[in-house]
């Protein structure tokens, strides 16, 4: 038996397995290509239509709002104001005195104990701050006059009147 005697089923299955591999490496090399194909096209495509979309959208919702930021500002630079000053009343017990409470407290107006009058209020500060905050906030009748609830002014939120007392009481003991 020599190496050039080989068998024909032994020749079959060599043609047929090199027919095989053949048809893998073809198959291995037409994927790599469609897969090259899919990988360099689609995504920039995609891309570019995605950033054409959002960039569409972007118009759109810019428009959408430039439309309603332009009411707000046209309609809205007095209201902000006023916002502003509530609010800055809001911690600045100066001002809420200033505004609400100077009307009876500078002159003791109604018996009122004078802004800095510390004879007229170590008594009343003697009762405690909260004591002076209820009085202040809910109103209080006295035995020398009616302190209005929070000044008369009902606007004035808990905190201002607070601060409007605090800013009292620090100048008058
Ligand atoms: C219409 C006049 C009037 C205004 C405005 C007014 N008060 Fe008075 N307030 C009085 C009078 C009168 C008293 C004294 C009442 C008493 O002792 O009989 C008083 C008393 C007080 C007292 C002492 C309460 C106590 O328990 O002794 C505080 C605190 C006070 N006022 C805070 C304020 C603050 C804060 C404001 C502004 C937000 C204000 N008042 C605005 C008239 C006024």
């Amino acid at each position: 038996m020599t190496m050039t005697h080989v068998s024909i089923s032994d020749r079959v299955f060599v043609k047929n397995f090199a027919m095989l591999l053949g048809v893998l490496v073809a198959m291995t090399f037409v994927l790599f290509v469609l897969a090259q194909m899919v990988a360099a096209q689609l995504p920039t495509e995609d891309t570019a239509e995605m950033q054409a979309k959002m960039q569409a959208k972007k118009d759109a919702l810019a428009e959408r709002i430039s439309s309603v930021g332009q009411l707000v500002v046209a309609g809205g630079s007095g209201s902000t104001g006023g916002t502003t000053q509530v609010a800055s009343a809001a911690v600045d017990g100066k001002a809420t005195y200033d505004t609400t409470c100077a009307v009876c407290h500078v002159a003791g107006v109604a018996g009122a104990p004078k802004f800095g009058d510390k004879a007229a209020w170590t008594p009343r500060i003697a009762q405690g701050i909260d004591t002076l905050y209820q009085h202040a906030i809910n109103g209080f009748q006295g035995t020398v006059g009616f302190m209005p609830a929070k000044g008369g002014n009902a606007s004035l939120a808990d905190d201002a009147v607070k601060a409007a007392v605090d800013h009292m009481v620090k100048e008058s003991q």
